[in-house]
């Protein structure tokens, strides 16, 4: 599909999700350009809301906008997040982290009482794992993490920059990129395996997390989930 066509469907998404935000709540921010799509519709809104982020590109497109974004450390839970995603199956079950925010993205979801997630259709999949699978790795040690990464069966590499250096969370660490020969057919058992691993921060696979997820179509429409 074509870019502009994406970005209509995206756009659709972000827009939509406006409709569940409440004055007075507090909005978790998400990352990615559909996440950024819900930020300026929110902004836009003129909502009477308190904001986390998930990124420092979220937060600043929000504060620019006039949004007012809290301390994480100062907030225990939050009203509701709203966040993209890089694939998504029939049980809402995704892969995210191609922004490589999916650590605090996933701290942000679990705070939520509620997490809804914006899509383009592009993002539906029959089943996650047709896109590498973000890994966070602390540095410290991260040569023994890795082969112990690849011995679970599945081969990948170090997200790099586009200038060749190696690429950094804003957590400090690094992502390793796992491939899939073939979608899995239990990526939970994958997820508990790479989680055992010393040095690993946490995956990109998010399970039961999304209670609505909101598709965007270029033509402008929407469906809820
Ligand atoms: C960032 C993410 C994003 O939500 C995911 O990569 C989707 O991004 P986009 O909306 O730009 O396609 O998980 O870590």
């Amino acid at each position: 599909m074509m870019e502009a066509m994406i970005d209509d469907a995206k756009m659709a998404a972000g827009r939509k999700a406006v409709q569940f935000i409440k004055n007075g709540m507090i909005v978790g921010l998400g990352s990615g350009s559909t996440a950024e799509c819900f930020i300026q519709a929110l902004i836009d809104s003129d909502r009477k809301i308190q904001a986390v982020a998930s990124s420092r590109a979220s937060a600043d497109l929000a504060k620019r906008g006039g949004i007012e974004v809290l301390d994480i450390n100062t907030v225990p839970r939050i009203d509701i997040t709203v966040d993209g995603a890089d694939e998504i199956d029939p049980q809402n079950r995704m892969i995210k982290g191609g922004g490589g925010a999916h650590v605090r993205e996933k701290i942000l979801a679990s705070a939520s009482d509620e997490l809804i997630i914006v899509v383009d259709n592009t993002k539906l999949v029959p089943s996650i794992g047709t896109r590498k699978l973000p890994i966070e790795v602390m540095f410290y040690g991260s040569p023994a993490t890795r082969m112990k990464i690849e011995r679970t069966g599945h081969q990948g590499q170090w997200r790099l920059n586009p200038d060749g250096t190696l690429f950094i969370t804003e957590n400090g660490n690094l992502l390793f990129d796992m491939h899939f020969s073939s979608p899995p057919k239990a990526p939970e058992h994958i997820h508990d395996a790479l989680l055992h691993i010393p040095g690993v921060v946490d995956t990109g696979f998010f399970f039961n997390m999304a209670k609505r997820v909101i598709i965007g179509y270029p033509n402008g429409k929407t469906e809820i989930r």
